[in-house]
């Protein structure tokens, strides 16, 4: 008999493959899958809160700290209206109507020392810090009552400046709400990390980082009013998005549009969807070689770009422009 007519007479056994993270999780005990899921057993018996609503009310929440911004909404006028601008943002932005954007999503620049061509980009901190918050503050200024600011940010990890912190604390000092923290995993493992501190000591090691910050911010209410047929996010979309982890991977066409710091389409695209309702109003203060701007005019919404480089306000259009042909 050959080997082949043995193993087929064998009688057959159903075996249930198990997922390795079963197995770990099973042996553990605490947890255990629920609907395809990983719980932790223990929690409801172990970290059940007791009158929950009263404990509330003695934290005082955040409405303690928030402000009561006027609520009359103002129109953009027609000549910022789907306009990209090719000026410092301070000064256009002194120009808009208080209460007239729905939301500000932007990546300012990092102080990091990259080439921008018409923007400075090493500066001592403070100063980096001054004119970013005076530009933060019309945008909160020109902020609707209900609308968001979103700021995308990492921190030069090498300086240790928590810019994302020192930049949250500022909105929040300012009485907006902290509605939460986006991490952007950009799984760039690639990236030029050689140093690492103290070599196998404990004495100063380096820590590294592949992700960065969406920092969102609301203005005088979590919620915002829109219409039920301007929602253009499916349920897929929605329970996947609200996991505050979103792994998408950094631009790859900066060479080609010629920016150092591109926000990548997908990026946009979910802040867009999760934010904003169709025909919002959307601003980005630094809007560089216009990831928001396109996006937006792709998916409906209204947009204002701002950036003092011609060269990038160009292929912003550009970008636009092909777009639509
Ligand atoms: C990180 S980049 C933004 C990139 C953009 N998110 C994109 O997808 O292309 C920051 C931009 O801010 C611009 N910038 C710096 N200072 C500015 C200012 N005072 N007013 C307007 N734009 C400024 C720079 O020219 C640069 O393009």
């Amino acid at each position: 008999m050959n080997k082949k007519a043995t193993t087929a007479a064998k009688p057959k056994t159903v075996k249930i493959n198990q997922p390795k993270i079963k197995k770990n999780v099973r042996t553990k005990k605490s947890y255990g899958i629920k609907m395809g899921k990983r719980i932790y057993e223990g929690f409801n018996a172990e970290r059940k809160v007791k009158n929950r609503k009263e404990k509330e009310k003695k934290r005082l929440g955040y409405e303690f700290f928030t402000e009561p911004f006027d609520k009359t909404e103002n129109p953009l006028p027609k000549k910022y209206l789907n306009k990209i601008i090719c000026e410092d943002s301070l000064k256009v932005l002194k120009k808009l109507p208080d209460n007239s954007i729905d939301l500000v999503f932007t990546s300012p620049p990092y102080n990091f020392g990259l080439d921008y061509g018409d923007h400075n980009d090493t500066n001592d901190w403070l100063s980096y810090f001054e004119t970013l918050f005076n530009i933060f503050d019309e945008c909160i200024r020109v902020a609707k009552h209900g609308g968001r600011i979103i700021i995308n940010i990492q921190p030069l990890f090498s300086d240790y400046i928590p810019a994302h912190h020192l930049i949250s604390n500022h909105f929040f000092n300012k009485g907006l709400i902290w509605k939460g923290e986006i991490l952007w995993e950009k799984n760039n493992y690639n990236c030029k990390y050689t140093a690492w501190g103290s070599w196998k000591s404990p004495s100063s090691p380096y820590l590294k980082y592949t992700w960065e910050f969406l920092e969102v911010f609301c203005k005088g209410n979590l919620k915002k009013a829109g219409k039920k047929e301007d929602i253009d996010i499916d349920a897929e979309e929605f329970k996947s998005w609200v996991n505050a982890k979103w792994s998408i991977a950094p631009e790859r066409g900066m060479k080609e549009h010629g920016h150092p710091a591109m926000f990548p389409e997908r990026l946009v695209e979910r802040v867009l969807k999760l934010f904003t309702f169709k025909g919002d109003i959307v601003l980005d203060p630094f809007n560089g070689a216009g990831t928001t701007t396109l996006v937006s005019h792709k998916l409906e919404r209204n947009y204002l770009g701002l950036d003092i480089s011609k060269d990038y306000c160009k292929t912003a259009e550009k970008r636009i422009k092909d777009q639509s042909l």
